[in-house]
């Protein structure tokens, strides 16, 4: 019986489990929003580690059977495959995988947090796909806060998208990572300020493909229920988020909002 466990500091992990929970309609997900420690992509490695293990702990203990960290920012710290025994899919590969062979002409556009561009995560994945391809990034510290607002067609997003977008163009990019689970819900500005020739990736459906081999391989096994349930858990659940969270995930049907505390394990 699979449970997936699906984590992000806020609701942008959302956009991952929509595609999962669309692929596989029978299985079970918890969710967790970080919401009261959001945003990760502002603060230091170490604190984004901290942060990332001590929810991956609490999921565990939930007993989940697969954890997919729907963050590129905790993606970006977490490099294990598995965490106590459990299945770790992270959304860096994938996306990076998935925009290395969208690109025709191997010069992709990065988009992400401060911290996710600090890291080099998506640089360093693509360079391991092939040495010759050209890597440009942006970090956009106030997408995250539009996104969260709700202001996913704002002209005042369109504004900060365009200072974000218009300096990666210069290097004839034909491809462009969003490399932060917020970012698909701003997709329509993005795309605007990228032109329709720039392709762009988000890794909810990478990941899906991922756990499909997973399922075929035999080492996850399906519930076999035709409808599985969604849990959704935040470490802050204020009306605003909850509101945003049904918007962003339907027609999907959530059965649960909960909130949670994390402790730091001693
Ligand atoms: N959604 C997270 C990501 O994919 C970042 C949001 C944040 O800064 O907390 O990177």
């Amino acid at each position: 019986m699979a449970k997936i466990g699906v984590f992000d500091s806020g609701v942008g992990g959302l956009t991952v489990l929509r595609e999962l929970a669309s692929h596989f309609p029978g299985e079970d997900f918890i969710y967790l929003g970080d919401t009261a420690r959001l945003p990760y992509g502002t603060k230091s490695p170490d604190t984004i580690r901290a942060y990332s293990e001590q929810v991956l702990n609490f999921l565990v203990d939930r007993k989940v059977d697969a954890l997919v960290i729907a963050c590129n920012t905790a993606s970006s710290q977490v490099a294990e495959k598995e965490w106590m025994g459990i299945p770790v899919f992270n959304v860096i590969e994938p996306g990076a995988e998935q925009a290395f062979k969208t690109s025709e002409n191997k010069k992709i556009g990065v988009l992400g947090t401060r911290a996710t561009i600090a890291s080099q995560a998506y640089s360093l994945a693509i360079q391991k796909l092939s040495e010759n391809a050209e890597v440009y990034s942006q970090s956009c510290p106030l997408f995250v806060p539009l996104a969260e607002e709700g202001l996913w067609e704002d002209p005042i997003t369109n504004l900060i998208t365009y200072r974000y977008v218009q300096p990666l163009l210069l290097y004839q990019i034909d491809t462009l990572i969003l490399g932060c689970t917020h970012y698909p819900l701003l997709k329509s500005a993005i795309q605007k300020a990228a032109g329709n020739s720039v392709q762009l990736v988000d890794s909810g459906k990478a990941i899906a493909e991922q756990l499909e081999l997973i399922f075929q391989s035999g080492k996850l096994s399906r519930t076999g229920k035709d409808k599985g349930e969604m849990h959704i858990l935040a470490t802050d659940l204020s009306v605003h988020t909850q509101t945003l969270a049904e918007q962003i995930l339907k027609p999907l049907e959530i059965h649960q909002f909960e909130v949670v505390h994390i402790e730091p394990k001693r």
